[in-house]
């Protein structure tokens, strides 16, 4: 039976264009890119700096023992001296509905929002962060109800008013095609009167990244995003936030099909040549919600996964032949964030062949939904033709669902990641991890690795 139904690329690509009125005269006018933003209090100078990642949260089935909470508590500690919050994508389960934002998204962070002492009365399409909260969308944040799913929340109905704790994690729809999501964190153009837009650009889009006119993000005042897909610099580390979405399919008859997004592949291609362009610029963060490389069991050789595995490495190919080819001492990436498989893993891509050689890939994705078991083959990728497969991918970390009957082990996790001041760009990575033991949940911090 499938649950969810997805739409198609062009599809998606559309509806969110309009919801920003992307390439609107008065936006035009002003010189505004829609795909960059300036956070007020960000630091210019190459100095230390830290930052929390977490992902495939959204769920509130586990009810009050929710393991969501219990990874949002490990993070609450970290607040203080951290500059952001990454979320990589999957934000709420199981298809993003606007129902389920506020018992899957606000009641578990509700420390992060203003107003949260009274989370009930917050709205979901009128949230504003006290900490810079910099979501990408996942899968999940664009399924629509399939029939039988309609179905059965229906029947389910009854029950539910009976027995709450019977969840489903869906409402009555699904995210309208990613519908709520934008509501909830994208600056929503076309939902304002066509007469307060001049005003509105005004005063939220004075922001400026390399003299180009962007969205001004403040922290506890207005913390929309200015697209589905974005750059950001933190500290002279360019940080580009993409929607894998519409990246996760081939296309029938190969690129530029019609279902292929090739502005955002060709944004992000001009991007990076920019970035390593730029001696302001002394490190670059990639995040999206599929992972490339993963060794987790259900996500490994999923065809979304590879295909954006292959629509990655064309962007970086094309990176390599502007600014050199990568080597173990100057990947092109210092780090790519990902989530979608339910885990915390971290991958090295070895000698690929190509610009995706030589990457930490960190997966994210053990922040509160179900946990996964890295696949029995181990965490060494090979690729090729068959016959002639080698290594292209090793797997150096795997935290999230192991052993079995008495031993076994649920460690939901989220990352703390630490850039040390100067140049080049050195990360620490500090995995964050709760656990259930004989009944009480138990806070980790295990070893730190540097990159
Ligand atoms: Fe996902």
């Amino acid at each position: 039976m499938t649950l969810a139904s997805e739409a198609s690329i062009s599809a998606k690509i559309e509806r969110m264009d309009r919801r920003i009125r992307r390439g609107h005269g008065e936006l035009l006018s002003r010189g505004i890119d829609q795909t960059r933003l300036v956070i007020e209090g960000a630091p210019t100078a190459a100095d230390a700096f830290s930052f929390l990642v977490m992902g495939d949260s959204g769920s509130s089935r586990y009810g009050a023992g929710s393991p969501q909470r219990q990874v949002a508590e490990l993070l609450f500690e970290h607040q203080q001296d951290v500059g952001f919050v990454l979320h990589t994508g999957d934000v709420v389960y199981l298809v993003g509905s606007s129902e389920q934002y506020p018992r899957n998204f606000i009641r578990p962070y509700r420390e992060w929002l203003v107003g949260g002492e009274h989370w009930r009365r917050l709205r979901f399409d009128a949230m504003t962060f006290r900490l810079p909260f910099l979501p990408v969308p996942g899968n999940h944040d664009y399924y629509d109800l399939s029939r039988p799913l309609v179905l059965l929340a229906g029947l389910s109905n009854p029950l539910r008013r009976l027995w709450p704790s019977l969840v489903f994690d869906v409402g009555s729809h699904g995210s309208r095609v990613g519908e709520a999501y934008a509501r909830a964190f994208l600056d929503g153009l076309a939902l304002r009167p066509e007469e307060e837009l001049a005003g509105h650009l005004d005063r939220h889009y004075r922001g400026e990244l390399d003299g180009q006119r962007c969205l001004a993000y403040r922290p506890g005042q207005f913390t929309r995003l200015p697209n589905r897909y974005y750059h950001f610099r933190w500290a002279g580390v360019d940080v580009f936030a993409l929607d894998s979405n519409t990246l996760h399919q081939d296309g029938a008859a190969g690129e530029g099909d019609g279902n292929d997004d090739l502005r955002q592949k060709e944004w992000l291609l001009k991007g990076l040549v920019a970035s390593w362009r730029n001696p302001a610029v002394r490190g670059r963060i990639l995040v999206l919600h599929h992972p490339p490389y993963a060794s987790e069991a259900t996500k490994w050789r999923e065809p979304q996964t590879l295909a954006v595995r292959r629509q990655l490495r064309r962007v970086l190919d094309r990176v390599a032949a502007e600014v050199g080819a990568p080597t173990p001492q100057r990947p092109l990436l210092n780090l790519v964030l990902t989530g979608h498989a339910h885990c915390l893993e971290l991958m090295r891509s070895g000698d690929t062949g190509h610009g995706d050689s030589h990457i930490p890939w960190l997966i994210c994705g053990g922040g509160g939904y179900s946990l996964r078991r890295q696949r029995p083959q181990g965490g060494t990728l090979l690729a090729g033709p068959p016959g002639q497969e080698r290594p292209v991918a090793h797997s150096e970390l795997f935290v999230g669902r192991s052993g079995h009957g008495a031993r076994l082990r649920r460690r939901f996790t989220a990352l703390r990641v630490e850039a040390a001041a100067g140049s080049p760009l050195k990360l620490t990575l500090r995995p964050l991890v709760s656990e259930k033991v004989s009944g009480h949940w138990r806070k980790e911090q295990l070893a730190p690795i540097r990159l």
